[in-house]
């Protein structure tokens, strides 16, 4: 509930979200990986995108003609997503569903009806409670060998993350509360994400990215990780 008033609140004020409707960069990556290694044909799958925010992402996929759900515990995201999807719906068709709930309960999705799960640093402020339903729940939902791509905060090698890790210490392990904001957000080691994701998910490519995120006009130097996994 916390979480969901923090996050609420990033979208009214927006200090750190991107609410522009391009795909993230690393999302193309991915696509091009999918069709290139994996020689997936794009279009008419399910794909699920979790904590979708203000739609970047899902439009992406719909685009090329996929179908997509977007679980976001933001109205107010919610709402923006809404807005431009009924602006391309005037000169495209195009099939997606949000629903507003949190990742970190039951999905209301049949079991193995996904072809493609999006976690693009969604799942970060989750407790370790919620992130445990929330890797079954994408392990139930995703069609056998189906394919999940997570962005997470890297903690290696982060001096950012190791500040805010010592001089704003979350409750649960390897958490901070981000300052002035109240979104709670948990960076991972090597061994801890593999730790997590491998007992659901095998692990097809693990990379770590720095890139510079925005906030409050500062550019922070920040590590992520990309994973690409599938299920087992
Ligand atoms: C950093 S933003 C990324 C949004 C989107 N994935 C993108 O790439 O544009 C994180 C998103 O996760 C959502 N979120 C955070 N916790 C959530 C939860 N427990 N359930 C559903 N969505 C959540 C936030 O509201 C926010 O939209």
């Amino acid at each position: 509930m916390a979480q969901e008033k923090a996050w609420e609140n990033e979208y009214r004020k927006s200090k750190l979200l991107t609410k522009d409707n391009k795909p993230q960069s690393d999302v193309v990556r991915y696509v091009q990986y999918l069709i290139k290694q994996e020689k997936i044909d794009l279009e008419n799958l399910n794909i699920l995108d979790l904590g979708s925010g203000a739609g970047r992402n899902s439009f992406y996929f719909a685009e090329m003609g996929n179908n997509v759900i977007g679980l976001e515990i933001s109205k107010t995201a919610i709402e923006i997503a809404k807005k431009y999807f009924n602006e391309l719906m005037s000169r495209t068709v195009l099939d997606i569903k949000y629903v507003k709930q949190s990742i970190g309960e039951k999905f209301p999705i049949d079991d193995n009806s996904i072809d493609i799960v999006l976690d693009v640093t969604s799942s970060n402020s989750l407790t370790e409670t919620e992130r445990e339903v929330y890797l079954q729940e994408t392990k139930r939902v995703l069609k056998p060998e189906g394919h999940f791509f997570v962005k997470a905060l890297c903690k290696d090698g982060d001096d950012n993350a190791k500040h805010l890790l010592k001089d704003f210490p979350g409750v649960e392990k390897d958490t901070y509360k981000m300052p002035g904001l109240e979104v709670v957000e948990r960076v991972w080691t090597k061994e801890d994400f593999v730790r997590t994701y491998e007992p659901y998910f095998n692990i097809l490519k693990l990379e770590k990215k720095t890139s510079y995120p925005r906030m409050n006009n500062r550019s922070y130097k920040r590590n992520f990780w990309l994973a690409y996994l599938q299920n087992k």
